[in-house]
């Protein structure tokens, strides 16, 4: 475990929330100063970095139709998130950005380019979170009819994997020279093909982006099934997890820091950060009303949420009461997701679909709530107790609000206690992850 906390914060380039309660009027989340006012304040509170999530299609899983995603504003509905992370990174100086990039739907030179291309103009600020879509509609907007099984789409992340690492290091460290006296740019010495033919992908490389501050984008990764995990383990700098409570949170962390022993890898070389979103309120009686609000939410909440989850898991959950308890479904007919429907289905007593909603639109994982003290001594808990080195506060882009009270309230009583940096000590967002 880290000596200090790190802080992320976790969004989309997409419109969830855009009439909700807090979304004041004229709100526009296409605008870019939306997402860069939210970034200053996660920079105020020295967070590591923001990270935009990205989906390739509009699905239509929920209700079997397009119909209610798309006159609701529902899940799918996304804009490029690589291009949201530069128009961020040009209005901040140390926040990391991370984009979402699809292995399945993506070439893997093309990757490599532009993530190195973005990590010279952000002077190393870049993070990629590593995905392999599970949904049918993002293929099938690339005209691939039938997707991959779950674990066979990892292993072809890892031949993907495999070439752009060799593309980012085709160009040897120093490689670049750039005399202007003697006319030499760089040494072809130090430059090399890759000749790279693989099980599914072939480049002849070298890349033609010069070597970049970082090396390579610092790589995020959100795997939570056993494969989902081996890769991570493999190749994630960083990985985000949602965890109820502190015995999953444990779970998967020594599983995690297991696997990439297992690989390998130095424990200490992959970061787990945990999401969360806890309620803060000035008082004990304003943090609990907060609470309340956000147990109750509506019909539009909910079946937002529910929309969402039929997406990620590739099942229709409109199929099913919503006051029945949690359906049982095979893993094998889940294309992702699997963890969050199997926590419900193992509880000791089976939530009811409208209770499992209820909490994912809620967001509050743990469980985090009080005031600003109480909620950073359960945060403090948690890294204690569990291990871990941070945690990223997944909110909506138009709730400035709730990031400058956790900003202004809750990061303080932290600093104060010497678990959260007061300033930037790194130049990239590789150094600052790896701030202890
Ligand atoms: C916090 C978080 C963010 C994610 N963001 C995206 C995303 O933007 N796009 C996407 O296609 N999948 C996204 N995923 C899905 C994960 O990449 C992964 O597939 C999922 O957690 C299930 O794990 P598994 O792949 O090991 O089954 C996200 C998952 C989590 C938990």
């Amino acid at each position: 475990m880290s000596n200090k906390i790190h802080f992320g914060w976790f969004t989309e380039y997409g419109p969830i929330g855009w009439n909700g309660p807090d979304a004041a009027e004229g709100y526009d989340w296409r605008q870019p100063e939306v997402y860069q006012k939210m970034a200053a304040i996660c920079e105020r509170g020295r967070f590591d970095f923001a990270l935009f999530a990205d989906h390739l299609g509009i699905t239509s899983t929920y209700q079997d139709s397009l119909d209610n995603y798309i006159r609701y504003g529902l899940n799918g509905i996304n804009h490029d998130s690589t291009m949201l992370a530069a128009m961020v990174a040009a209005s901040t100086k140390h926040l990391g950005v991370g984009t979402t990039i699809s292995t399945s739907l993506t070439a893997p030179y093309q990757l490599a380019r532009q993530t190195a291309s973005l990590d010279h103009l952000t002077k190393g600020r870049v993070a990629w979170n590593i995905v392999t879509t599970a949904n049918i509609a993002g293929f099938k907007n690339y005209g691939i009819e039938e997707m991959k099984d779950h674990d066979a789409r990892y292993d072809q992340a890892d031949e993907y994997m495999e070439l752009c690492s060799r593309l980012w290091s085709s160009w040897e460290p120093d490689a670049v020279i750039m005399d202007r006296e003697s006319g030499i740019f760089a040494d072809p010495a130090k430059v090399h093909r890759i000749n790279f033919e693989g099980e599914y992908y072939k480049s002849q490389g070298p890349l033609n982006v010069l070597p970049t501050p970082q090396g390579r984008p610092t790589l995020i990764q959100a795997g939570s099934s056993a494969r989902g995990k081996d890769f991570a383990a493999r190749w994630a700098d960083a990985v985000i997890v949602a965890k109820h409570n502190l015995d999953d949170m444990k779970r998967y962390y020594d599983d995690l820091k297991g696997r990439a022993v297992k690989m390998g890898r130095h424990p200490d070389e992959l970061k787990i950060f945990f999401i969360i979103k806890p309620v803060v309120g000035a008082t004990e009686e304003i943090a609990a009303q907060r609470q309340q609000l956000r147990m109750n939410p509506t019909d539009m909440e909910l079946h937002a949420a529910l929309a969402a989850m039929s997406s990620r898991m590739s099942v229709d959950l409109s199929k099913y009461e919503l006051d029945e308890p949690v359906p049982t479904m095979s893993e094998k007919s889940i294309q992702g997701g699997q963890t969050t429907l199997s926590r419900y289905q193992t509880a000791e007593k089976r939530p009811t679909l409208r209770e499992m909603a209820t909490e994912e639109s809620a967001g509050n994982k743990a469980n985090i709530i009080g005031t600003p003290e109480q909620v950073a001594a359960q945060l403090e808990e948690i890294m204690t107790q569990v291990g871990g080195d941070g945690f990223v506060v997944r909110v909506d882009a138009h709730d400035h609000g709730y990031m400058e009270e956790f900003v202004d309230t809750v990061i303080p009583v932290l600093q104060d206690r010497g678990l959260v940096r007061r300033e930037y000590t790194g130049k990239t967002l590789r150094d600052n992850l790896f701030e202890s």
